[in-house]
């Protein structure tokens, strides 16, 4: 399967009832960039791409691309704008962008949660409370129960440690905390989450049940540095993954980072031989093949569900995606089941705390021009591939 992921927030605009939407239009956080000399309003999602209204010409382009799938989510903060109440009507509108998805045969993979939470859920303290856990698995149940007929693919939770670790942790992302013990709650609460809901759902649709997991590829760089690696990195990076891959049906991987981890667990971003993205992350293929080889032990499918790379000039793309691809057919040759793969992102999309600079699309989006879409000529090479299925390559 061959395709590329989206987030509702990210690319559908005027998403008002959610935390994110709060936090962007706050005058705490106006004031904060203000004071590093930024323009808040760059850090506004506002209309994003429009996607809410355009996801039909959006899906069309994915076709033409020769993608015959795609990964999206729904939103909850539309869904269920009140505790309890459920929108008819937002629910038509998730509908017939799925339907629109099936016309441009395209298959779906539906994320239930990408970061964002319905202001109500996030003031009565989100996934930082058990008791709140109910509230998400039952908006689980209706959209499954709605939407089932045209989803291929359930995801509940897209990178747990990471929603964790943006909100909870670094607080850069709503709420903006800074508490270990928050963000050991959220990752724990969340693999509950996903648990009640497999349970629950399994008799309710025959449809693939998984998790997109943030998966880092951790490189030590020498023998006690290994063993922090297994001690440290390994379980506390993967706390949501080790309480849930059992349940999973599938195993979606989202791979973006190679970190080394040096003397006294010191970790390090990015070494000199390695090229940058646009927003500082080092290219490391590799890495790609090292995370799906270490998950055939669980002998489930795999699908990459995220990988991609800011490139506002489009030079680096389709070599990056050549690049990944390899590896992951090495992968592959050795055993590992890997049945897809979903370029990040279809769209120039909002980045969250970083606004709209860094450019992750396979297609553009002109800002200044409408909105309009343009076709990168990368994403030509990657229509080409994914169009025959194969990829000419040498290791
Ligand atoms: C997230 C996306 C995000 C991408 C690039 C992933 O961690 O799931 O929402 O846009 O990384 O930063």
């Amino acid at each position: 399967m061959w395709g590329a992921a989206t987030a509702a927030h990210q690319i559908e605009g005027n998403n008002t009832n959610s935390d994110w939407w709060a936090w962007e239009n706050s005058i705490k956080r106006h004031n904060q960039l203000i004071a590093k000399g930024k323009h808040p309003k760059d850090f506004c999602s506002d209309i994003a791409c429009d996607s809410y209204n355009r996801y039909d010409e959006d899906f069309a382009l994915a076709q033409s691309l020769s993608h015959n799938a795609t990964r999206l989510s729904i939103e909850w903060a539309r869904i269920e704008p009140k505790e309890g109440k459920f929108s008819e009507q937002e629910f038509e509108h998730y509908e017939k962008v799925l339907q629109s998805a099936k016309f441009h045969g395209l298959q779906t993979f539906v994320t239930l949660q990408h970061f964002t939470l319905p202001l109500w859920f996030a003031a009565k303290g989100g996934f930082t409370r058990k008791e709140n856990v109910v509230n998400f698995v039952k908006f689980a149940e209706a959209a499954v129960k709605r939407l089932d007929h045209l989803t291929d693919f359930w995801i509940t939770i897209n990178e747990p440690e990471g929603y964790a670790s943006g909100g909870y942790m670094t607080g850069v992302w709503p709420p903006g905390k800074k508490s270990f013990l928050l963000a050991l709650k959220v990752v724990k609460n969340l693999a509950v989450a996903h648990q009640e809901i497999k349970d629950k759902l399994k008799t309710v649709t025959g449809k693939p049940i998984g998790i997109a997991y943030d998966i880092i590829d951790y490189q030590p760089t020498n023998f006690f540095s290994g063993i922090i690696e297994k001690l440290f990195y390994d379980r506390i990076n993967k706390l949501v993954f080790y309480r849930t891959v059992d349940s999973c049906d599938f195993i979606g991987v989202n791979y973006y980072f190679h970190h080394h981890v040096g003397l006294f667990g010191k970790r390090t971003r990015s070494e000199s031989h390695h090229k940058l993205t646009d927003v500082g992350w080092s290219i490391h293929p590799e890495g790609l093949e090292n995370v799906v080889l270490k998950m055939k032990k669980y002998n489930k499918p795999i699908y990459i569900t995220e990988n991609g790379i800011a490139d506002v000039k489009d030079t680096k793309r389709e070599q990056f995606i050549k690049d990944h691809l390899r590896f992951l057919h090495r992968a592959i040759s050795n055993g590992v089941d890997v049945k897809g793969y979903l370029y990040w992102s279809l769209l120039d999309n909002f980045e969250w705390e970083k606004g709209f600079w860094p450019r992750f699309g396979l297609i553009e989006i002109d800002r200044e021009d409408l909105l309009r879409r343009r076709i990168r000529s990368s994403s030509l090479a990657y229509a080409e591939i994914c169009k025959k299925n194969y990829l000419d390559y040498e290791i």
